[in-house]
């Protein structure tokens, strides 16, 4: 087992402006992430295979300039709201709020995605790196203003990453408000375990452990109803490669160009409820590659997962050591709670009332096979 350790370097300015830097932190285990104060996005994320030997295994890029070109989303912090919320529109105690509706699928009447035009992934957060014992990591804090992209309240949001010696990478998130308001956080980042350049993640094979995923409407918005994987393209419980059904004729994912759906992970065999609602960590699914072992298991206590294979990538954007971004060169598994939860009210809140803490972790446990 090494040192854990860390460095710190500047990364560039942002398009708003703000001073970037960024933190390489050197687990115990051998996993190296690179990672930016700019919306805690990771720029490079090195696991071992069987001999030990490190790839750089996420979509990142060199500056936040390369960020700024286009899809902001790989890599970062999503807040203040994770995902789709429909009309960007919802209510809270009988009154309306409304936020943009930047986000259209076509087809779509419009919704707010990842927090608005500006979500928390576009600031630069207050960071703080860390060694504590074997564990190595950095705090993130920011604070969100009352009205910041339409919604109601002050936010106070800490995440915090932490690389183990277990090669596990961590994250927690917490949030307070002054204010009624939805919050729910999640990592946006893109795995493909070809390493840098390494084209599509068809080949990848992924596992789900949810029985349920959320049908949507043609702007992506889930219907309300909750339907079985079961004869669908959507059963990955026993493992299956990504590639296998994601072109088959099936209306949901048409919609989603590919996987961009939500699914309900299993909730203990003793629970009544559909939804994981006892907020344990507990297994999500994984995804490994199978031409060279290497992979992840991810462990959340978020009732669900979207999993997005960047179906929709702006493909002008080019990412570090030159990659070229190319149809479904990634695929993001983030946890999180239901989309569009504001306005599915026996669905499980992200409401988050004012001297309450939101709190959620998700893990993810690299390893190679
Ligand atoms: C959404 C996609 C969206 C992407 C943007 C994902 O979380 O599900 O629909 O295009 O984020 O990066």
């Amino acid at each position: 087992m090494k040192k854990p350790s860390f460095t710190v370097s500047s990364f560039g300015r942002t398009k708003y402006g703000e001073k970037a830097r960024k933190f390489t932190l050197n687990g115990a285990g051998g996993v190296v992430l690179e990672v930016s104060d700019y919306g805690g996005k990771v720029v490079r994320l090195f696991t071992p295979d069987k001999r030990g030997k490190l790839k750089d295994v996420v979509v990142g890029f060199d500056s936040p300039a390369g960020w700024d070109s286009g899809d902001p989303y790989w890599g970062c912090i999503i807040g203040r709201y994770s995902n789709r919320i429909a009309n960007g529109e919802f209510k809270i105690g009988g009154k309306k709020i409304k936020l943009p509706a930047l986000n259209n699928a076509p087809g779509g009447i419009g919704c707010n995605l990842h927090g608005g035009a500006r979500g928390w992934n576009a600031y630069v957060w207050k960071a703080e790196p860390f060694i504590d014992g074997t564990d190595v990591g950095v705090v993130f804090s920011h604070v969100s203003p009352d009205g910041d992209e339409g919604f109601p309240g002050k936010v106070e949001a800490k995440v915090k990453y932490t690389l183990t010696a277990k090669n596990v990478w961590r994250v927690d998130y917490e949030a307070m408000s002054d204010a009624v308001t939805p919050v729910g956080m999640t990592q946006h980042v893109y795995f493909n375990f070809k390493g840098e350049a390494g084209g599509t993640i068809e080949d990848h094979v992924m596992k789900i452990a949810a029985g349920k995923y959320l049908p949507t409407d043609a702007g992506q918005i889930p219907t309300g109803k909750l339907k079985d994987v079961a004869g669908t393209p959507f059963d990955f419980r026993k493992g299956m490669r990504i590639g296998e059904m994601i072109n088959a004729p099936d209306r949901d994912l048409e919609i989603g160009k590919g996987y961009d759906h939500c699914w309900v992970l299993d909730p203990p065999k003793s629970s009544k409820s559909q939804w994981r609602e006892d907020r344990r960590l507990r297994y999500a699914g994984d995804v490994f590659c199978p031409l060279n072992g290497r992979g992840v298991a991810v462990w959340t206590t978020e009732p669900c997962m979207q999993v997005y294979t960047a179906n929709w990538a702006s493909y002008d954007q080019t990412a570090k050591g030159g990659e070229h971004l190319s149809f479904r060169c990634g695929v993001a598994l983030e946890t999180q709670h239901a989309p569009d939860s504001p306005n599915k009210p026996k669905w499980p809140t992200t409401l988050l009332k004012p001297g309450e803490k939101f709190s959620s972790t998700t893990e993810f446990r690299f390893m190679a096979k």
